[in-house]
């Protein structure tokens, strides 16, 4: 315990993530709305990328720029401090959203009834599970019609590898739906199409009770009463601590457009999320409750202003208080620094705090300093340990078009890769550069960033990869003939790890037979 705790003990830091349109924007928006933090619907623009624009670099920057406003959105509630991180929607920002996953405490997933589990979703969930995050699922879109909710929670577990129970449950859906059955507080909640205020709640503790029939109708009673009947049957009791583990994810059904169901996903959110949790750092496990402030850099967001080279490093407060101009080491320099104008982000606007206690998110005006999984302490040689890098997709050689200013190119590859914008490789054999990514998109980034922020020019020239794999092995002799028979496509990544760089699955799953030693990783720790 520290002289923070209460402070601590109150907070709940999480991000939303969902596939595209499943309703991620609208859901924050009304939790936003509880908490007092904006007055109408609307105000929340989706940081979401439309498809028609990926052509015009310019235009998707423009509607990225809304993401940095919106990148972490607090508000109190019911005593509770909120802080909502926000993921960027657009898949070729996927690693964004991943490491925005090292920051959170917890995630609230939003799938769609229609649509089901989707491919983004799928992804996201396999950070969660790695990490061990606690998941609450939210089904919305139940104003629509959509699959069979017993068949989806089937979908859910066995798509998204994780145990479900229902806390709550639909009365039909589309134009028939009526409401849910919070199986949570044993309340009814009747559903009058809203888009503004809160629906009625009326407490219902015996769902056998006649009285049902006087709130819905008769087969919708008998249907709702045979479900849960069956909930109780088939999933075990919730257990907090099971959904704490990340073993279980409770789910609601609602509309985030309708403003149904999120009050209740809100307040049991409040009750049963983590208040920020231990974390393992390389040297030791941290408590958010010790005196002393301790954080890492998980986000680097670049300003757009070409005239401007400076950035938004987003620190994850990990443990303490952290103090306006108070002086702090950064760990990878060695050296003690100062913060004058650190930025808390209440709502939608940013504002210099003076204090920020673990859990909370603060953004440190940057030119060049950090780099994503830097650490802040008080004055303690520690170092948090980031999230692997996930091997890209997309592989592309960088050649300099412009012999005046190599230096210039080299310098903005470094910076850009620190920001994690994309990951860089260097052949060993023919000494190279190599970038990979997750879309296409993060090469047009690159590109015109390159430009206007370091006045260097790149040209862009295909290589046909497919995989790039971390590896090792206990067999040292094992590691250097390996090495040496795939001499044309080992490369080192940034941190100087020996990387494999596959251009087949076929040559890979040939290379994992012949070389029973080595052992291949797709991410960069293991
Ligand atoms: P995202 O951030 O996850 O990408 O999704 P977003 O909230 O932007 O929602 C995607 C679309 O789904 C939006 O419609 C939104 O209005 C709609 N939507 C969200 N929740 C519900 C719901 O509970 N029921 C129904 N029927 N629709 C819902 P859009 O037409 O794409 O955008 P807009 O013009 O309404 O903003």
């Amino acid at each position: 315990m520290s002289q923070y705790s209460e402070e601590i003990e109150r907070r709940r830091t999480f991000a939303i993530i969902s596939h595209p349109d499943a309703g991620k924007t609208t859901l924050t928006e009304k939790l936003l709305l509880f908490g007092g933090a904006i007055h109408v619907a609307g105000a929340v623009k989706s940081n979401k990328i439309k498809k028609t624009a990926t052509s015009d670099w310019m235009e998707i920057e423009k509607q990225r720029g809304i993401s940095v406003a919106t990148s972490v959105m607090a508000f109190d509630y019911s005593d509770h401090k909120i802080n909502i991180l926000d993921t960027p929607g657009h898949q070729d920002f996927a690693e964004d959203t991943f490491r925005t996953l090292t920051a959170v405490d917890s995630v609230i997933i939003v799938i769609d009834i229609a649509k089901g589990v989707e491919a983004q979703t799928r992804k996201l969930m396999e950070v969660c599970r790695m990490r061990k995050t606690p998941v609450i699922v939210f089904v919305n879109k139940m104003d629509r019609d959509g699959k069979d909710p017993f068949d989806l929670l089937d979908e859910i577990e066995e798509e998204l590898q994780i145990k479900v129970r229902p806390l709550s449950w639909p009365i039909d859906m589309g134009q028939r739906f009526r409401g849910v059955y919070n199986i949570f507080e044993q309340k009814l909640n009747l559903y009058t199409p809203s888009k503004q205020y809160v629906t009625e709640n009326v407490e219902f503790k015996d769902i056998t009770s006649p009285d049902l029939e006087t709130y819905i109708d008769p087969t919708q009673a008998a249907k709702l009463r045979e479900d849960i009947e069956l909930i109780e049957g088939v999933y075990p009791e919730f257990d907090v601590n099971t959904y704490l583990d990340g073993d279980i994810a409770p789910v609601f059904f609602g509309s985030a457009l309708n403003n149904f169901g999120v009050k209740e996903l809100l307040d049991c959110f409040i009750r049963i999320a983590p208040s920020p949790r231990p974390i393992q750092a390389v040297e030791r496990v941290v408590d958010p409750n010790e005196d002393n402030f301790t954080g890492f850099i998980f986000k680097i967001h670049a300003n757009m202003d070409p005239n401007h080279r400076s950035c938004i490093a987003f620190v994850k407060i990990c443990s303490g208080r952290f103090e306006r101009n108070a002086n702090y080491k950064h760990v990878r320099f060695g050296k003690m620094m100062r913060f004058s104008s650190p930025t808390a982000f209440m709502a939608q606007k940013k504002e210099v705090v003076d204090e920020a206690f673990a859990g909370d998110i603060i953004g440190l005006p940057d030119t060049g300093n950090f780099k994503i999984g830097d650490t802040l302490t008080s004055g303690e040689e520690l170092h948090f340990k980031g999230l692997p890098s996930f091997s890209p997709e997309m592989f592309k050689y960088i050649e300099n078009a412009d012999p005046m200013k190599a230096k210039q190119l080299n310098k903005g590859i470094e910076q850009l890769m620190d920001e994690g914008v994309a990951q860089l490789f260097t052949n060993q054999f023919n000494g190279r550069k190599i970038i990979g990514t997750v879309g296409q998109l993060q090469f047009e980034v690159i590109q015109y960033r390159l430009l206007h922020e370091y006045a260097a020019q790149c040209k862009w020239e295909p290589i046909s990869l497919y995989k790039a794999c971390w590896i090792e092995s206990d067999n040292k002799q094992a590691l250097e003939n390996f090495k040496k028979r795939k001499a044309q496509y080992m490369a080192l990544d940034k941190e100087g790890r020996d990387v494999y760089l596959a251009d087949s699955s076929y040559v890979l799953m040939m290379a994992q037979q012949d070389f029973p030693d080595i052992k291949f990783h797709f991410t960069s720790e293991f």
